[in-house]
């Protein structure tokens, strides 16, 4: 067997410990199929002493990330720190800069700085690879660089937070709040302490810019994804959701239109007919449309020590079979650059909730104010009346555009009647 691959690794969390475990109990595996071993040489981390279950004693340890990366006597150097500057940056850029192979996990530091690294590593010949920074153990990236290689992919999508679906799913499946779900997440540890990453829908955003890169040759455009999250997704929107076919996900899209590249990341409804709706818990799921191949779809665990070390090691695999693509699946100079398309000109059909006071001719004003704009109403529904509290109203819309959309229920909400903020969930049609 020919030389091994010598490898170091800054970082030994759950994913750099999990990377560590794999590449050891599938040691033999691995060289048989990469065609050699692969040595881990140096691993660096913050504690020297920590448990981190696995053994490092062979190894020869760095405090100092970035000196590993640049002095040790390796090919490949994996970053699994994490963060979008910092350590990982940098650990990255020595790397490349020393002419060694990059692996990352990170689709922070890949979402805001891939076009500089990918540009670097391209001019000093070597891979940056990162297949575990989207949907973790799902082999999107491969799947849109390689198995798709013969297609014009015209829309990407999916479920890319494990943690935001974990939380629908509960609160559908117990009839929980949302704030009470979340709760019992961070006691979990499925959710972390400080969660906007995730509700707010940073890391969907994250991955959906990479995807759309891979998709589409476009350059890497995190600031041009629409981003909403799920913290005002209520219970009472899950239970009209289900009443009208639907489940509610927070969906991460990217399709080229007319009007430049559409990235969106939103909770929206999906018909219950389709297959990404029956996709719960902390799974992901992403589906990939060809136009020779029609709708492919994935589905995996998109975190955790295991599946995302998987990623980890099937780039690092590749390095050793000495396969090498470009970073986003064309040279970066050949990766284009593309308007984004605004919010108000996406097109489709609306859920609005509304809570009214319960008196005559609410309803006309109502409907008036959807006449006048243009709006068409599909399905109306009025529950239970009652003498002391706002009622709720709840309505479909036929397709229309956004920017008609949000003028209806600016107007709305200028009601007398009208005693909240509308509630808004757009309805996602997946052709
Ligand atoms: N966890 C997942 O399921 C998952 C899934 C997909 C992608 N990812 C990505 O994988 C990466 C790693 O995530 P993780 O969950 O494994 O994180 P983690 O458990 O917090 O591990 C981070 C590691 O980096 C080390 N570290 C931090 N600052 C350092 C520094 N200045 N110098 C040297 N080492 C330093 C820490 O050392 P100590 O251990 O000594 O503190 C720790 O070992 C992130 O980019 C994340 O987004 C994670």
């Amino acid at each position: 067997m020919s030389n091994s691959l010598r490898i170091a690794i800054a970082g030994l969390g759950t994913v750099g410990a999990g990377t560590v475990q794999v590449l050891t109990e599938h040691r033999d595996l691995i060289a048989q199929r990469s065609g050699r071993p692969v040595d881990i040489i140096a691993v660096s981390a913050k504690s020297r002493t920590k448990d981190r279950g696995v053994s490092l004693e062979t190894y020869d340890w760095y405090d100092d990330p970035v000196a590993m990366a640049r002095e040790a006597d390796v090919e490949l150097v994996v970053e699994l720190i994490g963060g979008e500057d910092g350590p990982a940056k940098a650990v990255c850029e020595a790397a490349i800069a020393a002419g060694r192979h990059v692996v990352t996990a990170n689709k922070a530091l890949v979402a805001m700085h891939g076009g500089a690294l990918a540009a670097a590593a391209e001019a000093a010949g070597v891979s940056l690879n990162y297949e575990a920074a989207i949907a973790g153990g799902i082999p999107i990236v491969k799947a849109l660089r390689e198995g798709l290689a013969g297609n014009a992919v015209t829309r990407v999508y999916g479920i890319l937070n494990g943690t935001c679906n974990y939380i629908l799913t509960e609160m559908r499946e117990e009839r929980l709040s949302y704030e009470t779900v979340l709760a019992d997440a961070q006691q979990l540890g499925y959710a972390e302490a400080e969660p906007s990453v995730d509700v707010d829908g940073i890391d969907a955003a994250h991955k959906l810019a990479l995807l759309a890169s891979l998709a589409f040759g476009t350059k890497v455009n995190f600031a041009g994804v629409y981003t909403e999250g799920i913290r005002k997704v209520a219970l009472e929107d899950i239970d009209y959701a289900e009443e009208f076919g639907y489940r509610i996900k927070l969906l991460g899209s990217a399709r080229m239109t007319e009007h430049g590249l559409e990235q969106r990341v939103y909770p929206c409804m999906v018909s219950k007919s389709a297959p990404i709706a029956h996709v719960e818990g902390a799974y992901n799921a992403v589906v990939a449309h060809g136009d020779f191949v029609d709708d492919t779809l994935y589905q995996g665990r998109g975190a955790g020590a295991g599946p995302t070390a998987s990623a980890v090691v099937a780039d690092i695999v590749d390095v050793a079979r000495g396969f090498s693509v470009s970073t986003f699946g064309v040279p970066v100079g050949q990766l284009t650059d593309v308007e984004a398309a605004p919010i108000e000109r996406h097109r489709g059909a609306y859920y609005i909730r509304l809570m009214v006071s319960d008196e005559p001719g609410v309803i006309a004003a109502v409907t008036a104010v959807f006449r006048d704009e243009g709006v068409s109403i599909g399905s109306m529904l009025q529950r239970a009346r009652s003498q002391t509290e706002a009622v709720p109203v709840v309505l479909n819309t036929h397709e229309c555009e956004e920017a008609a959309m949000r003028r209806t229920l600016e107007r709305i909400e200028a009601l007398d009647s009208v005693v909240e903020e509308p509630t808004m969930i757009r309805i996602e049609s997946l052709i």
